[in-house]
C-alpha cells in the first residue's frame, strides 16, 4: 500500500508542476524559470547574467517565443543595452486570453527601438501583465545583438536544416527552445504513460504478496 501511495505521489509532483507553470521565455532561452519567483521584477528571480546561456538575436527583425500555460494579460518585451541600463520597450503589446496549455506566442522584437548596437550584449526582458491588475510575470534572456541577415522565420528554417545535416544526435542551441517546447507539451502524455507503468508494477507487486 505504501509503495502504491509513493508511486501515485511521485508522478503527481511533476504533473502538478507542469500545470502550475505560468509562462517561459523560450527563444531566446530565458536565464531560468521558477514558477514561484516569476512575479518578481525584473527577471523572475534570475537577476544575474547567465554567462553559459548568451544567445544571438537580430537587431531589428527578431522574433521572440514564449510558451504559455495559464494567465490572462498582455505580453511586452523590453531591452536593456547593458546590465546597468533601464529597460526600453522593443515590441508591440500582445494580448493573450486563456492560452492553451503549452501555447506558443511569437512576438516581433525590434532592438533598434532601444538603440541597440550590433555586437553588444544586453538583456531581453519579457513582462506579462495580468489583466486582473495583480502584478506581472517576468522572464529575462541574455542576448548578443547581431545584424539582420535574414528574417527570424528564415533563421528558424535554416537552423532546422543545420540540425538535420550536421549531426542527428545533437540539437543546436537555436533549436533547444523548440525542442523543450515539444518536451513540455509531451509531459502530460508522459505522466499518463508513467501512471500506467506504476499501476502495472503496483498490481504485480500486490499479487506477489
Ligand atoms: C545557466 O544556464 C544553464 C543552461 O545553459 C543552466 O543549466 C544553469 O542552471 C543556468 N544558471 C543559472 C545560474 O541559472
Ligand atoms: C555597472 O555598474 C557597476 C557599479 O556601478 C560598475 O562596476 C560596472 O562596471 C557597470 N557595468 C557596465 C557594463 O556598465
Ligand atoms: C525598428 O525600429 C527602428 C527605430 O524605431 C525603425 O527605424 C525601424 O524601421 C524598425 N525596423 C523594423 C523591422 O520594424
Ligand atoms: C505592467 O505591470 C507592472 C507591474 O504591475 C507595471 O509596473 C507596469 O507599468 C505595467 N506595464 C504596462 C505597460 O501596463
Ligand atoms: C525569407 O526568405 C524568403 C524565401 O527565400 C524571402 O522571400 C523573404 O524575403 C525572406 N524574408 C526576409 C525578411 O529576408
Ligand atoms: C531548408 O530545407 C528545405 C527543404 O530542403 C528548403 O526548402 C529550404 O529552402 C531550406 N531553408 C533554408 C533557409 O536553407
Ligand atoms: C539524419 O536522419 C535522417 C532520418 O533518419 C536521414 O534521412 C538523414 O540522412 C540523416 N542525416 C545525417 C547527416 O546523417
Amino acid at each position: 500500500m505504501k509503495f502504491g501511495v509513493f508511486c501515485i505521489f511521485s508522478l503527481l509532483v511533476p504533473l502538478f508542476n507542469t500545470i502550475n507553470a505560468h509562462y517561459e521565455l523560450q527563444a531566446p532561452p530565458s536565464r531560468g524559470f521558477e514558477d514561484s519567483l516569476e512575479p518578481n521584477p525584473p527577471c523572475g528571480g534570475f537577476n544575474i547574467v547567465n554567462s553559459s546561456l548568451i544567445t544571438n538575436f537580430p537587431i531589428s527583425q527578431g522574433i521572440a517565443t514564449a510558451n504559455f500555460f495559464d494567465g490572462d494579460g498582455t505580453l511586452y518585451f523590453y531591452f536593456a543595452p547593458n546590465i546597468n541600463s533601464t529597460f526600453i520597450s522593443v515590441s508591440d503589446a500582445q494580448k493573450l486570453v486563456n492560452p492553451d496549455i503549452g501555447q506558443q506566442v511569437h512576438v516581433s522584437v525590434n532592438l533598434s527601438k532601444a538603440n541597440a548596437v550590433v555586437g553588444s550584449q544586453g538583456i531581453l526582458q519579457s513582462v506579462f501583465n495580468l489583466s486582473t491588475g495583480n502584478g506581472a510575470w517576468y522572464q529575462c534572456a541574455d542576448i548578443k545583438v547581431t545584424g539582420d541577415t535574414r528574417s527570424s522565420a528564415n533563421n528558424t528554417q535554416s537552423s532546422a536544416n543545420n540540425t538535420q545535416s550536421s549531426a542527428n544526435n545533437t540539437l543546436s542551441n537555436a533549436n533547444n527552445a523548440q525542442s523543450s517546447a515539444n518536451i513540455i507539451n509531451a509531459l502530460p502524455n508522459i505522466n499518463v504513460f508513467v501512471l500506467l507503468i506504476w499501476l502495472f508494477t503496483y498490481f504485480v507487486f500486490l499479487n506477489r504478496i
